[in-house]
């Protein structure tokens, strides 16, 4: 007999009780391939293996660690840590494992709210083995767990973290999806279908399942995809037409910066370029959050009582124009989009001695012959 029905009866009655938490190395048995990608994605890093993650955390508080909700969701003790009472534990596999494969796979519900959202995750029936939600139709089980496809948790499964945040004085620190957007759009993009079968076995045949890599910034070959640039250029005028065609905006981590670089090249000299020393000079093609406090300017956002984004928006398209001195046949215009994973500024802020964070890398690179 199949135990479907039963842990869904018990979903909203019981209150306490609970399955054992079934750690990410637990999946691995079963579902190796899926196991090998998630461990190569971001997904995997928290606290303790995010350098970036962890330095402004603890600079934004020794004490409390309300980070937890969206980047350690499967705590054993959350509320101590948001709380305070509890730091981060490193022999703690609720704690290591970060955004975890159970946790993902167990979230009933998404509930909309003004800071950010609220994942609300399945009430397991002690006793009984975990149901773990997914999308694949008529799912089957295994004596490890139950399956059930969850077309809720198909559409919203991405936005419970990913939506928006606001701080405790109501400044925006990221904002990445819009009130209607469902994650359908998300997935197909972040999780497309590769080969092979869902569990190690493949015994539907399925052959295919969704990438667990989630590839994103961190990717050379997938961060070229999310913006289009058209460079066009005549007399002393130059124009970039960037076009996002992501369903977010260019910027959604306070942390980060994209901008681009131009220039006008003549007999392989630069004639011509769009900053001199920092690339912030060029408020068009520069694009990152600022946030100011008590009239300040700050960079962790955290307490910060004003804030600001210039960004390019999801599928908007934004042309930039440059005057430039007067182009002749055979000069060379090149334009390139870098990202800083960490913005200059945030060295000041915290002391970061992988360098690989603030040193601007290449995403795109586009060449104009006139
Ligand atoms: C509402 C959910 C939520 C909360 C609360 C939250 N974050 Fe995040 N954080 C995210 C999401 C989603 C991402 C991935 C987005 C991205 O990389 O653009 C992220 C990414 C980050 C990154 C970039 C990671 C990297 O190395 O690329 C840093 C740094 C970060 N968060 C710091 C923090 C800190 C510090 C706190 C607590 C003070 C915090 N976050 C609280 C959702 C949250
Ligand atoms: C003993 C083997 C085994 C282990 C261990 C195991 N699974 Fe599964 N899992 C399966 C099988 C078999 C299926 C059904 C695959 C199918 O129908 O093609 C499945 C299906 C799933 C589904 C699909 C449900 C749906 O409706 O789409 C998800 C999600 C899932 N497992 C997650 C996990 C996670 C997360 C872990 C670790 C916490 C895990 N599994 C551990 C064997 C296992
Ligand atoms: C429980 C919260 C949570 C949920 C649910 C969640 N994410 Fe994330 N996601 C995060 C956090 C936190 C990070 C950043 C982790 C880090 O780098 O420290 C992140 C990072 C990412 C990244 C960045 C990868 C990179 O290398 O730049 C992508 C892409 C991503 N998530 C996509 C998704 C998609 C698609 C979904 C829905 C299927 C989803 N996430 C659901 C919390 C979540
Ligand atoms: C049309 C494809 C597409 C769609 C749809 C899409 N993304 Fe992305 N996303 C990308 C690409 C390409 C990148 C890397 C380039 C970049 O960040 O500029 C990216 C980057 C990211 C990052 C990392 C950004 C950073 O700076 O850390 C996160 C997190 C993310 N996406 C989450 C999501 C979520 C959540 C959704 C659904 C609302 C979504 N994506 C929809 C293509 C897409
Ligand atoms: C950030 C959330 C998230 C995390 C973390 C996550 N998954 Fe998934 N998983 C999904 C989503 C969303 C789908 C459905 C994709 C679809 O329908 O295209 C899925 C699908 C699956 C499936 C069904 C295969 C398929 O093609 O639909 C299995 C099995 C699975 N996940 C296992 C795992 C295991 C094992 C881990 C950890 C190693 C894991 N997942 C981590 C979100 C997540």
């Amino acid at each position: 007999m199949r135990y479907i029905v039963l842990p869904f009866l018990f979903l909203f009655l019981c209150t306490s009780s609970s399955a054992k938490y079934m750690d990410n190395h637990s999946c691995n048995e079963c579902h190796e391939k899926i196991y090998e990608e998630y461990q190569t994605s971001h997904h995997s890093k928290g606290y303790f293996s995010d350098t970036l993650h962890r330095k402004i955390a603890d600079k934004v508080s020794m004490k409390k660690y309300d980070c937890a909700v969206c980047h350690m969701p499967m705590a054993d003790n959350l509320n101590d840590l948001v709380t305070g009472k509890a730091r981060p534990d490193k022999s703690n596999k609720t704690h290591t494992d970060a955004i975890s494969c159970y946790f993902c796979h167990t979230i009933a519900y998404v509930r909309k709210a003004h800071r950010f959202n609220i994942n609300t995750k399945a009430r397991q029936a002690e006793n009984y083995k975990p149901t773990l939600y997914g999308r694949l139709s008529n799912p089957d089980d295994n004596d490890k767990h139950s399956s059930a496809s969850n077309p809720v948790y198909a559409k919203k499964v991405c936005m419970g973290c990913h939506s928006h945040k606001l701080n405790d004085n109501n400044v925006t620190i990221f904002r990445a999806m819009d009130e209607k957007q469902n994650s359908l759009g998300c997935i197909k993009c972040h999780m497309p279908e590769v080969s092979g079968g869902a569990e190690k076995m493949d015994k539907r045949t399925r052959g295919q399942h969704a990438s667990h890599r989630f590839l994103g910034i961190h990717d050379k070959v997938f961060r070229k995809t999310g913006v289009d640039i058209n460079v066009s250029a005549s007399g002393e005028s130059l124009s970039v037409v960037l076009t996002n065609k992501m369903e977010h905006p260019l910027i959604i981590q306070p942390a980060r910066a994209k901008f681009l670089k131009i220039a006008l090249i003549r007999k392989g000299k630069v004639v011509w370029q769009n900053f001199i020393k920092d690339p912030s000079e060029d408020t068009q093609g520069y694009f990152a959050y600022h946030f100011r406090q008590g009239g300040g300017k700050v960079i962790i956002p955290a307490h910060a009582t004003e804030g600001r984004v210039h960004n390019l928006y999801a599928k908007e398209s934004k042309t930039l124009h440059y005057k430039i001195p007067e182009s002749k046949k055979g000069d060379i215009v090149t334009v390139s989009l870098y990202v800083q994973l960490a913005k200059s500024d945030c060295t000041k802020a915290i002391d970061l001695e992988d360098e690989n964070l603030t040193r601007p890398q290449l995403m795109k690179k586009v060449i104009l012959k006139l």
